[in-house]
């Protein structure tokens, strides 16, 4: 039976939700943990090196704005999960906050597709959400282990002496491994080759389109 309790309970958190994309979409972000590297001097990069980095943190960028959005749905679709994501939630947070800041360093901009990426990854969190507790678990573990390797080959982009930069994607790397552990420590399931692979060929398109735009 739907009681007017509810009915409020549920319009009041899709209310919060809501604002929580727009947050991650259109805001300014705090970050928990200061900046990694912000102690050390930026690097006298070139013009070509400095915009090659700021495309590379914008890439990264998009990738984080996805995280928030991956979480927000598994969380909403998953109850039983949420305390246990919530500190790895946090954690992506702070790599939004990053790597915006990065960015603005370097005098670059955001991805315009930022709403798509969001909508597109919200969708997915939910769905995978839905599948249960131990292939939500899976697709996340999943998707932290792609990200790890994927920042492994942005620190082979990356010039050696960009520090700022390369501290902070060190720093996410460390991050992503560790939730991926926390989610196979919780029985993520390993998934299917051909899902590994769809998932491989969504975040290529994500992170060569956002290198553009
Ligand atoms: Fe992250
Ligand atoms: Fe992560």
């Amino acid at each position: 039976m739907f009681t007017e309790e509810h009915y409020m309970i549920d319009v009041d958190r899709f209310i919060t939700e809501f604002d929580k994309g727009l947050r991650t979409v259109f805001g300014v972000h705090p970050s928990a943990r200061a900046s990694p590297g912000s102690e050390l001097p930026d690097a006298d990069l070139g013009a070509a090196e400095r915009r090659h980095a700021a495309r590379l943190m914008r890439v990264n960028h998009c990738g984080e704005v996805c995280a928030q959005a991956l979480y927000q749905g598994q969380a909403l679709a998953s109850d039983g999960l949420c305390d246990v994501l919530d500190q790895a939630a946090r954690e992506e947070a702070d790599h939004l906050a990053w790597c915006e800041r990065r960015i603005q360093e370097l005098g670059g901009q955001l991805s315009m597709l930022n709403p798509l990426w969001y909508s597109g990854s919200l969708a997915l969190g939910y769905l995978a959400g839905k599948l249960g507790d131990s292939w939500n678990l899976g697709f996340l573990a999943e998707t932290e282990h792609q990200v790890e390797h994927h920042l492994q080959g942005h620190l082979e982009r990356l010039d050696a002496n960009d520090v700022r930069t390369r501290a902070i994607v060190e720093q996410m790397k460390r991050d992503e491994a560790g939730h991926a552990g926390t989610a196979r420590s919780l029985g993520a399931r390993d998934l299917p080759a051909p899902a590994k692979g769809a998932m491989r060929l969504a975040a290529g398109v994500m992170t060569s389109t956002s290198y553009w735009i």
